[in-house]
């Protein structure tokens, strides 16, 4: 599938269950001081995850365009060092606030994945958020995950750097589940398709999807300190890396040889007589 059929099968598939297709917002944010670029699908729907702002849809699905230069989970500096972090990217993601949760979040990305892109299960690892002394393990993610078809022993816990997400100091935030999946060439070799892996050196096995199951808001309170208080009603925000999804996609090694950024390379390439 080249990028743009990825993109629309994203949005295709949400939109057959019920998600509304809303546009990408600007990469500037029109009404938020507390960010300085657009770094993820939620942005735009800030407000509503807080209970501030109804919309006339309860689900929607974006392909959003980002920019990482700063800021909370910025991944600044793996930019230019590895084969799947770009300062500018587009995310895709679906959106439940006060709809579905975290059970139909799991199902509909193991459909996606496993029966639309066909993706092999046995490539596949999944995170869950596995607790501190703020927020309790994730135990609901694991079973859903065991439910839906993914072997327990490919099911690893993690801690609140990988797998709590918020947008910025402040905000909506939550225990996230992420997705990653093994590019190398022998998937049954135990140790290149291993846990070790997983959230560990280099790009062979990669993050594709986070799934974030928005549960607080966290606030700045005047004494200094931050509070997490439950949100009104538990949403779901989810991000897939248009560009890595299309590495996968297209058995490439990097992002910058998928037919998204490659015809970049070469006319730069072209212009420099490279
Ligand atoms: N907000 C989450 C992220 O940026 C999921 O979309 O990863």
């Amino acid at each position: 599938m080249t990028g743009n059929e990825i993109r629309q099968a994203f949005l295709d598939y949400f939109e057959r269950h019920e998600h509304k297709v809303v546009h990408s917002s600007p990469l500037l944010p029109a009404n938020d001081p507390t960010l300085l670029f657009i770094n993820a699908g939620m942005n735009q729907f800030k407000d509503v995850f807080l209970g501030l702002e109804k919309r006339d849809y309860s689900r929607a699905v974006t392909s959003q365009k980002c920019l990482r230069a700063g800021g909370k989970h910025n991944d600044l500096d793996e930019v230019g060092k590895t084969a799947r972090h770009q300062t500018f990217f587009e995310m895709l993601g679906n959106f439940s606030f006060g709809d579905y949760f975290k059970k139909e979040a799991i199902e509909y990305a193991w459909d996606l994945l496993v029966n639309e892109f066909k993706l092999a299960p046995e490539r596949l690892w999944f995170s869950v958020f596995e607790g501190d002394d703020e927020v309790p393990p994730d135990d609901e993610a694991r079973a859903l995950w065991e439910k839906v078809g993914a072997a327990p022993e490919r099911i690893l816990g993690f801690g609140r750097k990988d797998n709590f997400w918020q947008m910025g100091d402040t905000g909506p935030c939550g225990p996230s589940s992420e997705i990653f999946h093994y590019m190398g060439d022998d998937p049954l070799d135990p140790e290149k398709n291993s846990p070790y892996w997983v959230n560990g050196p280099g790009d062979t096995t990669i993050e594709i999807w986070n799934l974030v199951f928005m549960q607080f808001n966290r606030t700045h309170e005047k004494d200094g300190t931050f509070k997490l208080t439950p949100l009104p009603a538990p949403s779901v925000d989810t991000g897939m890396g248009l560009e890595r999804m299309a590495a996968v996609m297209q058995h490439v090694e990097t992002n910058y040889e998928t037919d998204l950024i490659k015809p970049f390379v070469e006319f730069v390439a072209e212009l420099a007589n490279a």
